[in-house]
């Protein structure tokens, strides 16, 4: 298992890019294969997560060529799967195997889909109660409702569902298989998830519907196949943003991410801790994406809760560390779901902030962190969780004396050229790279 070593970084001041959406490369690849011709799809993430997805398609008769790194040419099947020979495995991917459990639901076949340790502990009831209630019929063979999970599907009945969590992975995983249903399905949300399966459905032109927090799509519709280009991801901009933000002086630009409302609630946050933001939004066919410019501050505690946490829910790791940056205590609140993450993200964040001498305090779904005192360099645990292991390099960035991340291999979930990009960062200053903030013509995020 790999480690890094991680240093105090000088000023940051230059530009970089992120790689590809990893919940839009999903998306991408599950409703191309439903579709009726071939999509290019660019800007793909080739990360282990979205590779799973891959061959799991693969493995239900789709054909899918790879003919760049990140370029794949996906040849929809009009909704004609296959049974798969053997299991399905997921890895480490909840989005592979959520989703994956919703187009398997209305298959007229027998499949079994397992995961990685961490996957195997992960809850599925959340998605097992609707796609049932379809007709679909769902066991588990993990302890509680985990992992393997044995489906066999069958013709949906379309359902109106009221989420008891706002989770994409669930409102996706209903709205593809009501794709396959005759009549009406309809789901509504307690707050809003990210919506980027309903922007590709309707990119594919299926076009659901929505009113506030309910979403509608009427079945038996085939995806009309069209290319697609995914936006680089947010939610890796969010490690390098937050380096920027947390240190006066520092100036980022992030070009080509994704700037879907439903993701960029970071934007806000760091707005709201002293950072000067600027959104500047170039083109959006599919999902809006451009460029990012943030400007570093002596940042201030805030208060994250509500509405926001759907917003900004992969975030809370390194929103953490920020807020162990700023003057001021900072409060995460009603973010219970992390417990259910890669790992209990809430009790890693509590472990680790500790151990660099943070004064944190954990509560059921939430972290109180007292703010502002300096960070002192320390040996961490990733807990096989990437976004853990990124957080935490960024932590060891403002740190005294050397921080050492453990078991970081799981960083291929999400983002491979993480390291890279620290590494650069790591480095001594180099001249600014960038115009300064204002010659670019910009709006205030948030
Ligand atoms: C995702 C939705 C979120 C998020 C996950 C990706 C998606 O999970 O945390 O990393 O692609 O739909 P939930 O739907 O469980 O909130």
């Amino acid at each position: 298992m790999s480690h890094w070593k991680v240093h105090r970084a000088p000023v940051i001041q230059t530009e970089i890019e992120v790689p590809g959406d990893k919940s839009i490369s999903h998306r991408a690849v599950f409703i191309a294969a439903l579709a009726n011709g071939p999509c290019v799809i660019r800007g793909f993430l080739t990360s282990d997560d979205c590779l799973a997805t891959v061959e799991a398609m693969r493995s239900l008769g789709v054909q899918i060529d790879h003919p760049e790194p990140t370029t794949l040419v996906v040849h929809g099947t009009r909704k004609q799967l296959t049974p798969p020979d053997g299991d399905i495995y997921c890895g480490n991917s909840g989005t592979t195997m959520r989703l994956l459990a919703g187009i398997l639901a209305a298959q007229p076949f027998k499949s079994r889909l397992t995961g990685d340790a961490s996957l195997s502990k992960r809850p599925m009831k959340r998605i097992i109660e609707p796609l049932t209630e379809m007709g679909a019929k769902i066991t588990t063979e993990g302890p509680k409702n985990t992992p393997p999970l044995v489906i066999e599907g069958a013709k949906p009945h379309p359902i109106q569902y009221f989420m008891p969590v706002a989770s994409a992975q669930v409102k996706s995983a209903i709205l593809l298989a009501g794709l396959f249903a005759k009549g009406r399905t309809s789901i509504t949300e307690p707050s809003q998830s990210r919506d980027h399966t309903e922007r590709m459905l309707t990119y594919f032109l299926v076009r659901p519907q929505r009113d506030d927090l309910t979403v509608s799509i009427t079945g038996e519709q085939t995806p009309e196949s069209r290319d697609f280009t995914v936006p680089g991801d947010i939610s890796s901009a969010a490690f390098w943003l937050v380096a920027a933000a947390a240190q006066p002086r520092s100036h980022l630009l992030v070009k080509g991410v994704g700037l879907n409302k439903t993701r960029t609630g970071v934007l806000g946050v760091l707005l709201r801790m002293g950072a000067s933001v600027h959104e500047i939004e170039k083109d959006e066919e599919g999902e809006p994406w451009g460029s990012v410019e943030i400007e570093g501050a002596r940042l201030k505690g805030t208060v994250i809760q509500g509405k926001e946490i759907p917003n900004v829910i992969d975030e809370i790791p390194i929103l953490a560390v920020a807020g162990a940056l700023a003057l001021g205590t900072t409060i995460i609140a009603d973010a219970k779901e992390l417990r259910v993450k890669e790992t209990d993200r809430l009790a890693a964040i509590a472990i680790n902030l500790k151990a660099m001498g943070v004064e944190v305090t954990e509560q059921e779904d939430g972290l109180e962190i007292i703010g502002g005192a300096p960070l002192r360099g320390a040996r961490l645990q990733s807990f096989g969780d990437h976004r853990i292991a990124m957080a935490f390099a960024i932590a060891g960035l403002f740190a005294e004396g050397e921080t050492i991340i453990e078991d970081v291999d799981c960083v291929a979930t999400s983002y491979p050229g993480f390291y890279k990009t620290l590494e650069q960062v790591m480095k001594p200053t180099r001249e600014p790279q960038i115009p300064v903030i204002g010659a670019l013509p910009s709006h205030e995020a948030m």
